[in-house]
């Protein structure tokens, strides 16, 4: 399978989806609530999903494609060439501030991560991988991340996981919160992951993401050094929700022993 044949391919149709969401709001958006009042989907997520979807098939029929909608098939195994993709990462910012959400597209070949892409749609900015050879912020290379203390790390962590929760020590959490330079929360998780590759944060924790929140991200990951792993310490399961922390490789070890108690 010639890598580089693929990779032109899937950024001919990010860009193509692209254009495509930003022409969608200059036509009526429908929002539906999934699980909860906070869980949005739009006729756009959908419609973006499908739209890969049918460019994957027509190029190989072969590629099995797994989505966030559901419009794909039901996967359970990650063996031969899979598409992990969510069509729109940040659903929320997109409904209401029409800004900061993200594609997020990773592709796999029996497990292993091949190509990773993180594509800012409004900014026309694209995070990419290829594995083994490097990755990308447009056409400029991502550097190898440049070792940093906890004192000067930027974290990318949502404020919720500061006030008590079923899921992690919060104290432990305010805690880390004193003791680095800053948090920000910017409500995309591809977006957090695509600023940790490229050293605009240094880390970013969630609770709980899905495979095509990571997919994508933990390919250019990779390439660049930063560690992605579960709460657990342990590589993340592309087929199941769980928790998530991707680093700086100086920080991602020192932030589970000292600011990380799942309970
Ligand atoms: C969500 C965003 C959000 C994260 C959620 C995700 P969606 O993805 O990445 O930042 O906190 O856990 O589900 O639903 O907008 O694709
Ligand atoms: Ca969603
Ligand atoms: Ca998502
Ligand atoms: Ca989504």
């Amino acid at each position: 399978m010639d890598l580089h044949q693929i990779d032109q391919f899937a950024k001919g149709i990010i860009v193509e989806a692209g254009r495509r969401i930003r022409e969608s709001f200059t036509y009526d958006m429908v929002v539906e609530t999934k699980s909860d009042a906070n869980d949005l989907v739009t006729n756009i997520d959908r419609e973006t999903e499908t739209f890969f979807i049918e460019k994957i098939k027509q190029f190989n029929s072969q590629h099995k494609v797994l989505g966030e909608e559901g419009m794909g098939e039901e996967i359970d195994s990650l063996e031969g060439p899979v598409w992990i993709i969510d069509p729109i990462d940040g659903t929320m910012n997109f409904v209401k501030q029409h800004r900061h959400f993200m594609i997020s597209i990773g592709f796999f070949i029996d497990g292993v991560g091949k190509l990773g892409y993180i594509f800012d749609v409004m900014r026309e900015d694209l995070f990419s991988a290829i594995e083994g050879e490097g990755a990308w912020y447009n056409d400029t290379p991502l550097r190898k991340l440049k070792p940093i203390t906890i004192e000067e790390a930027v974290v990318g962590i949502n404020a919720s996981w500061v006030i008590p929760n079923k899921k992690v020590n919060h104290e432990k959490i305010i805690e880390l919160v004193r003791k680095v330079r800053g948090t920000r929360s910017y409500g995309s998780a591809a977006m957090e992951i695509a600023f940790v590759v490229s050293g605009k944060l240094d880390a970013y924790i969630s609770m709980r993401l899905s495979p095509w929140d990571i997919a994508g991200g933990t390919i250019i990951a990779k390439e660049v050094g930063a560690i992605a792993t579960n709460l657990s310490g342990s590589d993340s399961n592309l087929l199941l929700n769980d928790t998530f922390i991707i680093a700086n490789p100086s920080i991602h070890q020192l932030i589970l022993d000292n600011y990380i108690e799942v309970k």
